[in-house]
């Protein structure tokens, strides 16, 4: 069989490192892919931007299975195009994909099937920001509508705070168009959880559960970032609360999108905060998280491609996937500067001897090769990845082999799971 993954990014490494122990793929493509996912497939020029790039690829591959990575060609409707060109492929359609790249969309279809979230106001100006202000009490958080990179969010500690975030995104000032429509939202105290489910449109397999570290310093301090480090193991939810999130959340979402006559194909992504008040949607992510993704499929330990082509042929059950009960660690390296400007092109030492420590695992995230050599060539470099029968012990072993890899201005937070550790 060929598959064809879109993107090139950590998760993408993550999928396609997977991918390649299925039996039954004989040839595994990535594009664009990375320095990184070279070594496990063939890799592609692409735009990812560009639909008729991506669809000229198709034509070149006539893939048996293409998995789409990120949001961007989801939301501009790539599952449309290859779909209607009888080319079997993992994710959403674009209309599906609004969940994830229109928050006032998503937010409207929360409360429409009685799906607990925080309390709302959708504006398109600042006099109804104004307007909503008076029904919020600070910190207010000040979302743009559309696709923002992960710049999109800001937790606003006055009122005023929240009125200048919200005419700065109106303006186009912040976030570009993605700002023309603003979602106020309550702020909700609590643990995050990165809930993901596996669907064919009707039914749902939950994912194991994980946590994601946006901020970017220890101690969850500076701005926000795609992901700076997640975590994975047993005891981030029990069965009784991932059952609770199935019936309660998850499938309600999938089944009230098939009745709106939007059906929702591939990775939900559920970003939940834990509250007193019980388990709240923040967001949703239409595809597979980065870098959840990573050590989720760490702990996989049955084939990631029947999962996914029981997504597109529409045979989802609950036993789709076999999970370990290990523990995994991501720790992000990033570039000096992320998430703010940065510069490429750092010579990378030290991959080798970081992949032989035991249940390690390098994915490469921005990273190109030359002659033999990687060099960085994105904000996130690396997603040093580590598997072990505890926590403890998988946090021990992505600090060892994070240790052994240099780069000019290499930063990474210090404290991934820490919080569980010391729970
Ligand atoms: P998003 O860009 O939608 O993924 O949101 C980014 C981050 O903002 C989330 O992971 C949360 O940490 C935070 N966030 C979003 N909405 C809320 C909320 N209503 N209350 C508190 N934090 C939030
Ligand atoms: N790690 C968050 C995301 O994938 O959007």
């Amino acid at each position: 069989m060929k598959v064809l993954v879109l993107g090139g990014g950590g998760r993408e490494h993550a999928l396609v490192w997977k991918l390649r122990q299925s039996p039954r793929i004989s040839q595994l493509y990535c594009a664009p892919g990375n320095g990184g996912i070279a070594e496990d497939a063939e890799c592609l020029p692409v735009d990812l931007k560009n639909l008729d790039s991506i669809i000229a690829l198709g034509q070149q591959l006539h893939p048996d299975l293409t998995v789409v990575g990120p949001e961007l060609p989801l939301t501009s409707g790539v599952v449309d195009e290859f779909t209607g060109r009888g080319w079997r492929t993992f994710g959403p359609t674009k209309d599906a994909a609004r969940l994830e790249s229109s928050k006032s969309f998503a937010k409207e279809f929360l409360q429409r099937h009685r799906i607990p979230t925080a309390h709302y106001a959708i504006c398109d100006s600042l006099q109804e920001v104004r307007e909503a202000l008076v029904h919020f009490h600070p910190p207010v958080v000040v979302k743009a509508d559309g696709l923002a990179a992960g710049k999109g969010v800001v937790i606003a500690a006055s009122r005023e705070e929240a009125a200048q975030t919200a005419s700065d995104m109106l303006s186009g000032k912040l976030v570009g168009t993605a700002g023309a429509r603003v979602v106020l939202e309550e702020c909700l105290k609590g643990d995050e959880v990165s809930f993901l489910v596996l669907s064919d449109g009707e039914r749902v397999a939950p994912l194991v559960a994980a946590q994601d570290h946006k901020r970017v310093f220890d101690g969850d301090n500076g701005p926000n970032t795609g992901g700076m480090g997640a975590y994975s193991m047993p005891t981030i939810i029990d069965d009784k609360m991932r059952d609770w999130l199935v019936n309660h959340i998850a499938r309600p979402v999938i089944q009230g999108m098939k009745a709106e006559g939007t059906e929702f194909k591939g990775v939900l992504y559920c970003g939940l905060m834990m509250t007193a008040r019980g388990p709240m949607v923040l967001e949703f992510n239409c595809r597979f998280g980065d870098p959840e993704t990573q050590p989720i499929l760490m702990r996989l330990e049955s084939d990631l491609l029947d999962a996914l082509e029981a997504s597109v042929d529409g045979h989802v059950s609950e036993g789709d996937f076999k999970w370990s009960a290990d523990a995994a660690v991501c720790v992000v390296m990033a570039s000096g500067g992320y998430p703010g400007r940065f510069d490429a092109g750092k010579k990378i030492l030290g991959l080798d001897a970081a992949g032989a420590v035991e249940g390690v695992k390098v994915f490469h995230a921005g990273t190109s090769r030359r002659d033999g050599e990687f060099y960085t060539s994105g904000g996130r470099v690396l997603g040093v990845t580590a598997r072990a029968s505890d926590l403890p012990a998988a946090v021990q072993r992505a600090y060892e082999a994070c240790a052994k890899i240099t780069f000019e201005g290499a930063h990474y937070r210090k404290d991934i799971a820490v919080r569980a550790l010391n729970k």
